[in-house]
């Protein structure tokens, strides 16, 4: 089979993602006019900087540098030597090299990339901010800017100017080894936060970046979190109304923000591996959006065309697929042959000279806009708020925001004098604190930072009298995160019975990508084990989850008198912990994706009002009932909140107008607190099956004992729009219901209006 050439749309182009800029397109060409088809190739190829380490796998071999950058001129270098986090200096001083000889050898700056995911994750003394998922239950977008921000800034600080982030994937299937890596399951709430980050990492002109910013990738494009099996990297089957109207919205809303990059989804959709979908990379982005930045491939995924896929007979077929796709730059990682086998499609005519010169223009693009040609290196000790105090305070700011408390019988908070016992395999870890992407590619924090608080020693520095017995323990090999040794129940259960109050700190060891894959959502059976047992002392238990997806625990939760989700909190994610379940803080974090109580029954919070009992009229399903543990957006405190006058400006609208909504939050307990305040929407009919509601809108709030405040939204009608089965935007006639806080207001559209792809 011969690589399919590009699909053009009829859909109208829209005005370009990213303004062109003169000056930047005149150094594009002036470059490009005088590029050999060699340096052309070597620029669309990316390699692992293991193909330039020497034997200790701590420095660069010179001979190696010559071969890959001197001779086949390859364009970008990613990932950190031996797979772990090194010291910035470590990091700069390599990329020097790399850098130095790349402008000597070809005259071109090479290009570095990183995956720092959740702050700088690759550099020893870097900044780390909770993860992503940890960020959408704060409902507040301040926490993506600054972790954005100071990503941005050390990673600078390190030579490296392109990260690997934000992640934008929707975490809506929970056996997905990667949910914790997204902001959560919903569109609005991804598209939000992703927005946010994108424009602290790259600053507000995406044509010019200055030294204190990097350019983002954002990833996976697109479709990568719903797996049919549940599994990383495996094929995922998307209805086209679906794809266009909620997988897209956070990438829609970032490559308009300017995002420079974007790395492609590693699996499928609908049977065609995105890296070969056409209409994907060039029509939807390219060619509607009028996009003029790069797209990267994801690990290896050129290969996975023929060897995994099975869509291309051998390399130089799916290197020819993936370029006339789309692709610009290949992260082959091993092999620097990739650079011959583009020089030879290119003489055979299988890539065209045009769609070649495409791509470099945009490699070259990225490196202007960067400022890689006028100072392919910068002063990196010019970076005084490098791991700054500041960094760390945020930090701890986003966990105690993104710490969920699911369930309190009256136990929390907990009074000091109590005699606290902490067990369970999360009890004492850093390393499941923090989670994948964490100074190792599966997390190992305990080895780099020991210097930050585990639960165990946080709640120590908070209660006088705590006893610790794990109970439980991980393997702690890297790849084996799902094995443990339970042989230690009993010990704890002994130890456990002099406490007034059992904290179980449960969950899932740190974990990513495929290594994270799994047959049974549910909590292991030895930490089943051990609560089981524990709660036959008759004495409460608080359960502490701390995990990258919500694994079920329908059985357990009842023996519970409380239940706290931290997630992936990171390295101040105990003290914030110690303080909210002492009282000194409130919690306010809310679940930014639905927690699942049935295997058989994992569902997203938008489900199809069909699918829903008390809607089933008429239906023959009587088994349909939305039976979660905790829904989407659900989250106590120690105060309450009430709820009123809940106003929208007209009762009856149509497209280009604005409603106006206003609601009245008011703190109806005793303690200080703050609330996240989440606007819906619900289609009543529609000529696709609506979905029972949509986030339309979220804002943070603090409130004193008694006090009230007036939040208000703007909600554009174009926001109440669905994409119909022919793939165009419908805002239908009709009614419409508005709620927040479970208050709700009926309005009307007035007239139907259908528009194309891709405005809203
Ligand atoms: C992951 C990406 C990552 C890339 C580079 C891949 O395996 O899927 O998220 O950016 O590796 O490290």
């Amino acid at each position: 089979m011969l690589t399919a050439t590009v699909l053009s749309c009829n859909s109208p182009k829209t005005s370009p993602a990213i303004p062109a800029d003169k000056a930047v397109e005149a150094k594009v060409e002036s470059v490009l006019s005088k590029m050999t088809l060699e340096e052309k190739a070597g620029q669309l190829v990316q390699l692992n900087i293991s193909t330039l380490e020497d034997e200790t796998h701590e420095a660069i071999d010179p001979a190696k540098l010559d071969k890959i950058i001197g001779e086949y001129k390859v364009g970008s270098i990613l990932n950190v030597m031996h797979d772990a986090a090194h010291s910035r200096e470590h990091t700069a001083a390599m990329v020097r090299q790399i850098q130095e000889k790349s402008m000597e050898a070809i005259g071109i700056p090479c290009i570095y990339g990183l995956d720092m995911i959740h702050g700088a994750s690759y550099i020893n003394e870097g900044s780390l901010y909770p993860q992503e998922i940890n960020l959408g239950a704060t409902f507040n977008r301040r926490f993506a800017r600054q972790m954005g921000a100071a990503m941005a800034y050390e990673t600078r600080a390190a030579q490296v100017p392109w990260v690997f982030s934000p992640v934008m994937d929707l975490g809506r299937d929970p056996r997905w080894p990667r949910i914790w890596e997204s902001f959560g399951e919903d569109p609005y709430l991804q598209a939000e936060m992703a927005r946010e980050e994108t424009l602290a990492l790259q600053g507000s002109d995406p044509n010019h970046i200055d030294l204190e910013h990097v350019a983002v990738s954002i990833k996976h494009f697109m479709g990568y979190g719903v797996p049919a099996s549940g599994k990383d990297r495996t094929p995922a089957y998307i209805a086209e109304n679906d794809l266009r109207e909620k997988f897209f919205a956070p990438f829609l809303e970032c490559f308009r923000a300017g995002a420079l990059t974007a790395m492609v989804n590693s699996a499928s959709i609908n049977g065609i591996p995105t890296h070969a979908n056409a209409l994907l990379l060039t029509g939807w982005v390219k060619e509607q959006l009028g996009w003029d930045g790069m797209l990267v491939t994801d690990w290896a995924d050129i290969d996975n065309l023929y060897v995994r896929d099975h869509v291309a007979a051998d390399k130089k077929e799916a290197v020819a697929m993936g370029i006339n796709a789309g692709i610009d730059m290949i992260m082959d990682p091993y092999d620097p042959e990739c650079c011959t086998a583009i020089i030879e499609l290119v003489k055979e005519g299988r890539i065209s000279e045009e769609r070649l010169d495409d791509a470099v223009r945009r490699v070259l693009r990225l490196k202007v806009r960067l400022g890689l040609f006028d100072h392919p290196l910068w002063e990196e000790h010019a970076y005084p708020r490098f791991a700054a105090p500041e960094y760390a305070r945020e930090s701890y700011e986003a966990a105690l925001e993104s710490e969920v408390l699911l369930k309190n019988n009256g136990i929390l908070p907990l009074p000091e004098h109590k005699k606290i016992f902490v067990t369970g395999p999360n009890a004492n870890s850093l390393r499941a604190l923090n989670g994948g992407w964490s100074y190792r590619w599966q997390g190992a924090a305990d080895e780099y930072v020991p210097q930050y608080n585990t639960i165990v020693e946080a709640l120590k520095a908070r209660f006088p009298y705590v006893t610790y017995e794990p109970g439980v323990v991980y393997d702690e090999a890297p790849m084996a995160w799902e094995k443990e040794d339970a042989t230690g129940i009993a010990k704890a259960v002994a130890a456990a019975r002099g406490a007034d109050v059992i904290v179980a700190c449960v969950g899932e060891n740190s974990y990513c990508e495929t290594p994270g894959n799994m047959d049974d959502l549910n909590l292991s059976a030895g930490q089943k084990k051990l609560v089981r047992e524990l709660s036959a002392l008759g004495k409460p238990i608080v359960l502490v989850l701390n995990e990258g997806r919500p694994r079920l625990i329908g059985d357990i939760e009842p023996l519970a008198a409380a239940v706290v989700d931290v997630m992936l909190p990171s390295n101040y994610g105990a003290d914030a912990l110690a303080a909210l379940l002492s009282g000194d803080e409130n919690f306010s974090g809310k679940l930014p994706f639905t927690y699942s109580k049935h295997i058989n029954a994992l569902h997203t919070y938008d489900y199809k009002v069909s699918e829903h009992r008390e809607t089933m009229e008429g239906s023959y399903n009587y088994d349909a009932v939305m039976d979660v543990q905790w829904p989407f957006g659900f989250g106590l405190s120690y105060t309450t909140f009430a709820y009123s006058n809940l106003q929208v400006s007209a009762s009856e609208f149509k497209e280009g107008d604005v409603l106006e909504v206003s609601v009245d939050v008011t703190n109806t307990g005793k303690r200080a607190g703050k609330e996240a305040v989440l606007l819906y929407s619900s289609d009543l009919v529609a000529s696709l099956i609506p979905d029972v509601k949509r986030l339309r809108g979220f804002d943070k709030v603090a409130l004193e004992p008694g006090e009230t405040k007036c939040v208000r939204f703007e909600l554009p009608a174009s926001a109440l729009a669905f994409v119909g089965a022919d793939g165009r935007w419908r805002l239908e006639a009709g009614d419409f219901r508005i709620s927040c806080g479970g208050l709700g207001v009926m309005v009307r559209c007035t007239e139907t209006k259908v528009w194309d792809t891709p405005n809203r």
